[in-house]
């Protein structure tokens, strides 16, 4: 039985007609004073002896809404919970970077672990949040998707990711990419980024001549889109044909998807991990393989 959080929906629906197992009823209730009460009212556990909870944690009340949902699923006599993050929140915060800071993803996994007999999640922005839950969680990769929304004519291609740390990530969409379209690989490089603040970042460009050249840009999230903004403008500048921005994750909060249309981006695709208007490609098939593994 799939259970879904009010956030992941689209996935969920989709993770259960791929794993050709039903959809729970949830409902999600506030009470007067904002509490939330996320419930299965009909969950039967004389039908199922596992439910496979799909929430990303996108938001402090998503987070919540999992141990809800954990929890209305065992009290209905579940003998087995699996929770899956296709997104998990707080997964950036994966040290204390100053004195007195929390270990946000440390304090998040131990509360979801407390529910969950197996954990996964997406794309990880570090792989080492999974040894946060117990058991540890497994690293779904699901980045060779990204090329599938990638037009068969690209110009010469050049992957880049803007910075070192998602190069893996460009590096699995161009693999995915000459895989389908049976061509030599591309290029593939990144660009150094130094994070000024939450919203500023400074790119400093890479080597590769793109003049003339298309770009497929990828990163593991675009969040205020200030990384990917920068990035683009920076291949403009330097004669860039087409820019295609890329990520599994496309929180895209506030302004985010007008300032990469407005800073020349010829497509946004991004995954339903988040729900959103660059969620072109779903992970379904890649979790229902996960899932279905070790049973
Ligand atoms: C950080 O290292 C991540 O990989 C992304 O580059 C970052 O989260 C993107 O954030 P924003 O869109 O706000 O620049």
């Amino acid at each position: 039985m799939i259970v879904s959080g009010s956030r992941s929906q689209t996935l969920a629906a989709a993770l259960a007609r791929e794993l050709e197992q039903p959809l729970a009823a949830v409902e999600y209730d506030r009470f007067p004073d904002g509490e939330l009460l996320a419930s299965v009212p009909d969950f039967s556990a004389a039908d199922t002896d596992r439910a496979v909870i799909v929430a990303s944690t996108v938001s402090s009340d998503a987070h919540l809404e999992v141990l809800q949902l954990q929890d209305a699923v065992r009290e209905a006599g579940v003998e087995e919970v699996v929770t899956v993050l296709p997104y998990m929140g707080y997964g950036r915060q994966d040290e204390a970077f100053e004195a007195g800071q929390p270990i946000s993803s440390r304090a998040v996994a131990r509360a979801i672990s407390t529910g969950a007999d197996r954990v996964l999640t997406v794309d990880p922005h570090e792989e080492g949040v999974c040894d946060f839950f117990d058991p540890t969680a497994e690293a779904v990769d699901a980045a060779g998707r990204l090329a599938d929304p990638l037009p068969a004519d690209l110009t010469d291609p050049v992957f880049l990711s803007p910075d070192a740390g998602a190069i893996e990530l460009a590096e699995t969409v161009r693999d995915a990419y000459g895989e389908r379209e049976g061509e030599d690989e591309g290029e593939v490089d990144y660009f150094e980024k130094t994070r000024l603040s939450g919203e500023e970042v400074e790119i400093s460009p890479s080597d590769t001549a793109v003049e003339g050249r298309d770009v497929v840009v990828t990163d593991d999230i675009i969040a205020t889109g200030s990384t990917m903004s920068e990035a683009v403008a920076i291949l403009h500048e330097r004669g860039v044909d087409r820019v295609f921005v890329t990520c599994v994750h496309p929180l895209l909060t506030s302004n985010a998807y007008t300032k990469l249309s407005r800073a020349g981006v010829e497509a946004i695709y991004g995954t339903d991990t988040i729900e959103g208007p660059a969620s072109v490609v779903s992970v379904a098939p890649t979790l229902a393989a996960a899932l279905e593994t070790n049973y």
